[in-house]
């Protein structure tokens, strides 16, 4: 009977955090300012895109270029989100 009991509570707990890491993971799609840090840096350093200034137009090329070209591992989504932060006034500021 114990051994039932503790069987239970190990799967109720594996389900709740099953559930948990599912919730999170919907909750939130990650901004493009988190996707710009977290996919491109992996080849050369942030600064190569942050020191440059260009349109989102120009920007919308440049990401599909990482993309296609270098085989940076962005999606079509993440991509228009990479573009929005890059020529967006939040970023200019700094
Ligand atoms: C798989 C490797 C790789 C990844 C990932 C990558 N890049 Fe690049 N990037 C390069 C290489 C190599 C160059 C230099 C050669 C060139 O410009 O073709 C470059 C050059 C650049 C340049 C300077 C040239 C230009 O067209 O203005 C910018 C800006 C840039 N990358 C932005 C980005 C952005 C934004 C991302 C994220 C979506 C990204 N890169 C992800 C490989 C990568």
């Amino acid at each position: 009977m114990k051994t039932i009991i503790r069987i239970t509570g190990v799967l109720s707990l594996s389900l709740a955090l099953v559930l948990l890491y599912a919730a999170c993971g919907k909750a939130a799609p990650p901004s493009g300012k988190t996707l710009f840090h977290k996919k491109c840096g992996l080849c050369h350093s942030l600064d190569m895109a942050l020191s440059k200034q260009k349109t989102a137009e120009e920007w919308r090329i440049t990401v599909m270029r990482m993309k296609n070209e270098k085989r940076a591992p962005v999606s079509e989504k993440e991509v228009t989100a990479i573009v929005e932060y890059l020529a967006s006034s939040e970023r200019r500021a700094k």
